[in-house]
């Protein structure tokens, strides 16, 4: 019967349970931009901050995220939105265990982003756009990808050959070519604490 597929879920300790216990409340950040626009190097500065606040925080990125679970995904739009999906559903896990998630991929359509929002669930996301203009990250290539991707060495690659679909209203916008690091941290920990009951 229906009611029995899922019978240990009701006797689970509730999220509110883990929130009380942590004195803070779940929130999934969602950066999404370019290859090189600072997504992950905004997201660890924040995490620092959170940890020195007390506030218990996860960065889900490429490093954990593509490298491990979804090591089977490549870059096609299915692939994409599958990497997406995956990672909406475990940063979800995560904010109903009351963690303050910090979630850096390139999400580049609106359509990936909607169905993130939707899988996590509207009152928990939090966006935040790291506008970084194509041409400054383009001049980083701190991962040497898009001198490969101009010279056909990498397809479909996000600005090069692939579509990147601006946020149409993020909770934040960040532009790091014009904002310091430590500018962008303090944005983003301030609309954080806000968020997460710590403000
Ligand atoms: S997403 O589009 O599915 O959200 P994700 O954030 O997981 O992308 O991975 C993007 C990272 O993978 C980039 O920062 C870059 O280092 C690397 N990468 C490799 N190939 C591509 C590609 N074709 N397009 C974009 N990023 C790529």
């Amino acid at each position: 019967m229906a009611e029995n597929i899922y019978p240990i879920y009701d006797r689970m300790m509730t999220r509110a349970d883990k929130e009380s216990l942590l004195g803070q409340r779940g929130v999934l950040v969602w950066f999404t931009g370019l290859s090189g626009s600072g997504k992950s190097t905004i997201a660890l500065g924040v995490e620092r901050e959170l940890h020195a606040r007390g506030i218990l925080c996860r960065i889900l990125d490429g490093d954990n995220i593509r490298a491990g679970i979804n090591n089977n995904l490549g870059f096609s739009p299915a692939d994409r939105e599958e990497n997406i999906r995956r990672i909406a559903e475990i940063g979800k896990l995560f904010v109903q265990t009351g963690i303050v998630t910090l979630a850096c991929f390139v999400s580049p359509t609106e359509a990936i982003r909607s169905m993130a929002r939707r899988i996590v669930g509207e009152d928990d996301f939090v966006e935040i756009y790291v506008s970084t203009p194509l041409e400054e990250c383009e001049r980083r290539d701190v991962k040497g990808l898009y001198a490969r991707a101009r010279r056909g060495e990498v397809k479909e690659f996000t600005g090069i050959t692939a579509p990147f679909e601006a946020p149409v209203h993020p909770h934040l916008n960040l532009d790091t070519s014009v904002l310091s690091l430590g500018q962008s941290v303090e944005a983003t920990l301030n609309l954080i604490l806000s968020r997460c009951g710590r403000g």
